[in-house]
């Protein structure tokens, strides 16, 4: 019996056909003799009728043996549905189909939780779903997350293929770099102690491939970092990954702004508005205390470096003088917290560095708050004025260093926006999507523990051509050519305008980054050996494609969105790898395990 439809394709105007239908029983009711099974495919569910009265008596007893995701196929005459029982619900509920004939194809077992429940995912143990993989990617959700991936995946390719590019694969077993997340290692069987490594990025690839005349180059390609895992953060995920040569920063805005256009029509049917909006990382960091902010709310940081000077409140005024700054935010409607609550804040600020978490509650008409007996009339006037402050209201502050009290407000924020969406004080339309271009990042960050600088993207980042004197003379001024592309508060991408010239990476490499000269030659040599020959100007970004597509499906985690995706331990449930290998193996590869007491891991900060 060969399909001759799916199962989301019969609407009123196939009634009266004899069609054959192919799938899994999604759900079998009994009800006044008649048998009601719903059967699914790929595509959706169609309501099947078996009645005694017109079916083989051994065919009536087979079908009320099935149980739920059997396979069959089955055929039968499509009818409508007797008045008052169509379901609104599924594209095929005005009709059933009257089974003349059914084939059992497979049984199933009893099923470890049941796939015909859209609440699978809130009740059910992810760890049981991630064992049964294939169960839980039947669900229409899940299956809906495959299918978006796709057409993303295809929209991105022939997108990039109207605009010129070329899909070049890279290596997947590439060379230890010394930047960088840590690395997967692969080890080498026919030189002992040697080894590859998974490539993080094919950064060093796509640069090549430049100077390689390619000129424009995508590919989606699969990169491995061996990190702290979340649900943002996969061991193996996937970017689109983009270079371009004879470029400047302008034609990356375009052409992402062109694409993130085109994949939101076809994933979503929505007009996203282009350009985006672009706020420097300083600004974004003054403003919300984060890189990549979250624009759909307000609860803006207000800096009153100025007001708190030379107030008689020493934690201000000393921070100020220690070369700090004060910063506020408001978290309108919050000043009912409890005193245990304004704690739980206090010790998630500290996980971040904070000192503490001064506050003011605003309540009766009151300041209510341990520290305002030290605020001056000025002060206090300052605080309403630039702050808004009502009735209701809680104003939090942090007094510390630039990058940690923005850094601390803006967890807070982010926080203290959870807490509001709780209590149901702050809505976000979940058709709203914020993108926003961060720019002007610094090039350099400054490692104390190390007393070295360190690239805030990657080394391969260039400066920002008016910038490129204070490398020698003030690196901490120097703004790199990286932009990063947000999305409601999501890194969706990242990339820059490389440097092209060897002697300039190499002054990087060096003298800014203290890599050994050997040890650049070993790692970069072949880079900085292909720069000779004529490197053109170039510059590229990598999206996270699984992040973009967990942005497009509504869903917090990446792992929804991937087949296949691993633990927050780096496990796959399924296959149950990583796994031992037998000796011999380990011989043939000259490596030897030496089991050692697994050191405690330090206890993580609690999350709120
Ligand atoms: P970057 O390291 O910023 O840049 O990565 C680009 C984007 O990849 C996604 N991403 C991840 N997604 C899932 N799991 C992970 N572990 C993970 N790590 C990163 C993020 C991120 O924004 N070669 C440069 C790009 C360039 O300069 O062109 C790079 O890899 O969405
Ligand atoms: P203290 O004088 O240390 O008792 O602090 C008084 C109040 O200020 C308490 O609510 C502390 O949480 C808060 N506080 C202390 N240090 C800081 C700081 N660096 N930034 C913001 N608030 C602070």
């Amino acid at each position: 019996m060969k399909r001759t439809h799916h199962c989301n394709e019969l609407r009123p105007a196939h009634i009266g056909q004899t069609v054959t239908l192919s799938g899994w029983v999604h759900s079998r009711r009994d009800l006044g003799g008649l048998i009601f099974i719903d059967i699914r495919d790929r595509e959706g569910r169609t309501q099947t009728v078996f009645d005694p009265s017109d079916l083989r008596k051994e065919l009536f007893a087979q079908a009320a043996a099935l149980r739920s995701e059997c396979v069959v196929s089955l055929t039968g005459k499509v009818r409508q549905r007797p008045a008052g029982t169509s379901n609104a619900k599924i594209s095929t509920g005005e009709v059933e189909v009257a089974v003349v004939a059914l084939e059992v194809l497979n049984m199933a077992e009893v099923l470890p939780f049941p796939v015909d429940d859209p609440e699978v995912a809130n009740k059910v143990n992810e760890e049981l779903r991630l064992q049964y993989r294939y169960l839980d990617l039947r669900r229409p959700e899940m299956a809906r997350n495959l299918r978006t991936r796709s057409k993303v995946a295809i929209a991105t390719r022939s997108y990039m293929d109207e605009q010129g590019f070329l899909e070049v694969e890279t290596p997947t077993l590439f060379k230890s770099t010394p930047e960088g997340a840590r690395e997967f290692l692969v080890p080498n069987r026919r030189e002992p102690g040697t080894f590859y490594a998974l490539p993080q990025s094919p950064q060093q690839f796509k640069q090549i491939l430049m100077v390689a005349g390619v000129e424009k180059y995508f590919q989606l390609a699969r990169c491995y970092r061996d990190e702290d895992l979340r649900a943002d953060r996969q061991p193996e995920f996937t970017q689109v990954d983009i270079e371009m040569s004879f470029i400047e920063r302008e034609d990356i805005y375009a052409l992402i702004e062109g694409l993130l256009k085109r994949v939101w029509k076809v994933a979503l049917n929505v007009d996203v508005p282009t350009p985006f909006k672009r706020i420097s990382f300083e600004e974004a960091l003054n403003r919300y205390g984060i890189d990549k902010p979250d624009t759909r709310f307000g609860m803006e940081l207000v800096d009153f470096t100025d007001e708190f000077k030379t107030s008689t409140f020493k934690v201000f005024s000393g921070a100020i003088a220690n070369g700090g700054v004060v910063k506020a935010l408001n978290a309108k409607g919050l000043a009912g917290a409890t005193q245990g609550q304004i704690e739980t804040m206090t010790e998630y600020a500290k996980s971040f560095g904070a000192k503490g978490l001064a506050y003011i509650k605003v309540e009766n008409g009151e300041w209510k708050s341990p520290i305002v007996k030290f605020f001056s009339e000025a002060e206090k006037a300052a605080l309403t004025a630039k702050l808004g402050i009502q009735e209701g209201d809680l104003i939090l502050f942090a007094a510390d260093q630039w990058l940690t009290a923005c850094e601390i407000l803006g967890k807070i924020r982010l926080y203290c926006a959870d807490v509001l969406k709780g209590q149901g004080k702050l809505t976000i339309p979940p058709d709203q999507f914020n993108f926003l271009w961060v720019i002007e990042f610094p090039l350099l960050g400054f490692d104390r523990e190390q007393n070295r600088w360190y690239s805030s993207h990657h080394p391969f980042t260039a400066p920002v051509a008016s910038d490129i004197p204070l490398l020698k003379t003030d690196p901490k001024k120097v703004r790199g050519q990286h932009y990063d592309i947000v999305v409601n508060g999501v890194e969706l991408g990242g990339g820059s305008i490389r440097i092209h010239q060897p002697d300039v990476q190499k002054t990087i490499f060096e003298e800014l980054l203290q890599i050994p000269p050997d040890m650049v030659k070993a790692r970069f040599g072949y880079m900085l050996e292909a720069f000779k020959y004529g490197a053109p100007p170039h510059g590229g970004i990598a999206l996270g494609f699984d992040r973009l597509i967990a942005i497009l499906c509504g869903t917090p985690s990446i792992r929804d969105v991937i087949a296949f995706p691993k633990t927050a331990k780096g496990t796959c449930l399924m296959t149950d790898s990583p796994s031992t290998v037998e000796p011999k193996q380990l011989r043939d590869l000259y490596l030897e395990v030496k089991v050692k007491k697994p050191e405690t891991a330090p206890a993580a900060p609690a999350k709120p």
